[in-house]
């Protein structure tokens, strides 16, 4: 795992938009890139980096495919709070990623089993389109990764799941109260996230710091969905100081950030 601490929001944004940029693939045969979206404040900055890339000509997104992490059930995907019309809003719009390339789980349906049947064609639809090259990720401030909240099965496909109350009351900020905040969503799984290439998850402020120091040091366990980033063999996460608050390694991942060059190993 590669952790990159910033020490400005100016400065996560842009960490975060290279490492998304370093695994698209923008050319050649099958260079279609395919993202993994998350809504959220989080990746805010680092869309607005990569859209600062497309207009210097080192990324293009008119041809990208976008997967989103989740969807709330029961509103419909045309209401403002939902996460299609937010990621047209902050994503579609900013970075110039085709509507028709947006991929969101269906949170309407008649029945339980036509989510059920929707949730699992999501996944396959992801398979279809080559997989994800980069799944871009928040965490919670309870540790949920995509809405797979505490006592997540860390092989969870893309499924139905209960929001939790720390997660209503996190979110009701967008909503006419917590009342108004659906009870569940449709979410990828644990499983479904780790196939992605690549993970990058971004995290700021002092009400993360706790999520991150146990999904970056803690066991891994379903307790802490986001500690299933130790299991991936390409995650990245980038953090300002205060979400970096309560990691004890900070000094080695301060020195590994450079990577590794033959001058350090005296090569060459
Ligand atoms: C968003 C998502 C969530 C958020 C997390 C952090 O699609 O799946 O896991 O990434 O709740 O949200 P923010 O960034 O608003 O703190």
């Amino acid at each position: 795992m590669l952790v990159l601490i910033g020490s400005s929001p100016q400065e996560v944004a842009r960490l975060a938009a290279d490492q998304v940029l370093a695994g698209l693939k923008f050319h050649g045969a099958g260079s279609e890139p395919v993202l993994g979206l998350a809504t959220g404040s989080s990746p805010l900055g680092l869309y607005r980096e990569l859209a600062v890339a497309v207009s210097e000509g080192r990324a293009d997104f008119s041809r990208a495919q976008g997967f989103a992490l989740d969807e709330y059930i029961g509103i419909p995907d045309t209401h403002a709070q939902s996460y299609r019309q937010t990621l047209i809003n902050e994503v579609c719009s900013v970075i110039g990623l085709p509507r028709e390339g947006l991929h969101v789980p269906l949170g309407v349906a008649e029945s339980v089993a036509d989510l059920e049947k929707a949730a699992a064609a999501y996944d396959e639809s992801i398979r279809q389109a080559g997989g994800v090259q980069v799944q871009i990720l928040g965490i919670g401030a309870n540790g949920h990764l995509g809405f797979n909240e505490p006592g997540s099965s860390l092989r969870s496909r893309t499924r139905i799941k209960r929001l939790a109350a720390q997660t209503r009351e996190d979110n009701a900020r967008f909503f006419e109260g917590i009342d108004s905040v659906p009870t569940h969503c449709v979410t990828q799984g644990l499983g479904t996230v780790l196939e992605a290439k690549r993970l990058v998850l971004v995290a700021t402020g002092p009400g993360k710091a706790q999520a991150i120091a146990a999904a970056v040091e803690g066991p891994l366990s379903a307790s802490c969905p986001g500690s299933v980033l130790q299991l991936h063999e390409d995650a990245v996460v980038v953090l300002d100081e205060a979400a970096a608050a309560g990691l004890t390694q900070v000094q080695y991942y301060n020195d590994s950030a450079a990577g590794i060059s033959d001058a350090d190993l005296h090569l060459g």
